[in-house]
């Protein structure tokens, strides 16, 4: 697969004291879900709009489907699509005007324009509120349309910053099944952010994990999960002597700790190990209390790579945002 787009050394400086962007490198293929987990402040939203030609980068190149985002950002903004973190739609205008106005702005022509918007209002299940002002939306509906918005002109790639920021969990998982519907009837390539772990979990097929400015790690969900060194089983047998030492000669186990009459095993096959400790238990007769198996999370990954823990940072921050865009919101229509 070749990649549609690269990411050499890119730097931005806000002032001399912040450097948002910190030399990070990177490629994404064509047709897959890119996402970039970091905490607020990370530096996703910086890199994104340098990527989609609103920002200049300090230093560093992109190059988007060929072509250099600096010297030819009028063509690479016909390539992509964009859903910014903001809010963005008209309250005062309909999702169909909203669309419409969408459409205007990338020259689609008319008659084609109004197939694709009954089609893309179709897709996020918005027909019905299609004619209703976008005030009476909504957090997830507004959310739909932007997504549907973003699609008016048939991007090669899609950028969606935060797209289910400060959304309940159930219309996130709403909004995952539009863009992976999206993503397949249009054969998109997706670059995504987000500081939900269960978001690029779920949606992406590679993670790149950004903190401070820079790129921590980047691979598949799950060649994240495995550089943790595979699952953790936690035991209790209640026997007098150290069995750590056999359960650590079997297949697969890289460490086994005992505390007190609890052990915690690595390993890098938690079901075949938790099979080979009861086996032995029955030969050996040990007395297994409990027993229970733990595959690595992608929280655990975001904790190695960063020192850092996503769960904690995330709930303070997403109010703060919430808030931001209420306020948003409000100026707005004031
Ligand atoms: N316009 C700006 N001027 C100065 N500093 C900024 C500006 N925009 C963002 N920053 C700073 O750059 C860093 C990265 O911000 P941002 O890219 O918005 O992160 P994220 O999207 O991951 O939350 C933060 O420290 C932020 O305060
Ligand atoms: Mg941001």
């Amino acid at each position: 697969m070749s990649n549609i787009l690269e990411v050499r050394d890119l730097v931005k400086r806000y002032e001399k004291d912040v450097l948002a962007v910190n030399r990070i490198s990177f490629s994404v293929k064509e047709g897959e879900v890119f996402g970039f987990l970091g905490p607020n402040g990370a530096g996703k939203s910086t890199t994104i709009s340098m990527i989609t030609t609103l920002l200049t980068p300090t230093s560093g190149s992109v190059t988007l489907d060929g072509e250099d985002v600096v010297k030819n950002a009028n063509s690479v903004r016909k390539t992509i699509g964009l859903v910014p973190q903001s809010l963005t739609a008209d309250d005062e205008l309909s999702g169909r005007e909203n669309m419409r106005l969408q459409a205007d702005l990338y020259g689609v022509p008319r008659k084609i324009a109004e197939e694709r918007i009954n089609e893309l209002l179709g897709t996020v299940k918005l027909e019905e509120a299609a004619d209703r002002r976008v005030d009476t939306y909504s957090g997830g509906m507004r959310k739909r349309l932007e997504l549907a918005e973003g699609l008016i002109h048939r991007p090669k790639m899609l950028f969606l910053d935060e797209p289910t920021l400060g959304l309940d969990i159930q219309t996130r998982e709403i909004i995952w099944e539009y863009i992976r519907k999206m993503k397949e009837e249009s054969n998109m390539t997706v670059f995504l952010t987000t500081h939900y772990l269960e978001e690029a979990d779920a949606l992406c097929d590679r993670i790149a994990i950004i903190d401070e400015g820079e790129i921590k790690i980047i691979g598949t969900p799950a060649e994240l999960k495995d550089s943790l060194g595979g699952d953790i089983i936690n035991a209790i047998i209640c026997e007098d002597t150290d069995l750590s030492g056999s359960i650590l000669e079997m297949a697969g186990v890289s460490s086994a700790v005992r505390e007190g009459f609890g052990y915690c095993i690595k390993t890098k096959d938690g079901e075949r190990t938790e099979k080979d400790i009861l086996a032995v238990s029955v030969r050996e007769g040990w007395k297994i209390e409990s027993i229970s198996l733990h595959p690595p999370s992608i929280n655990e990954v975001f904790l190695k790579y960063t020192g850092k823990s996503l769960r904690d940072e995330d709930r303070g921050s997403n109010r703060h945002e919430i808030r931001k865009q209420e306020l948003q919101n409000i100026r707005r229509r004031g």
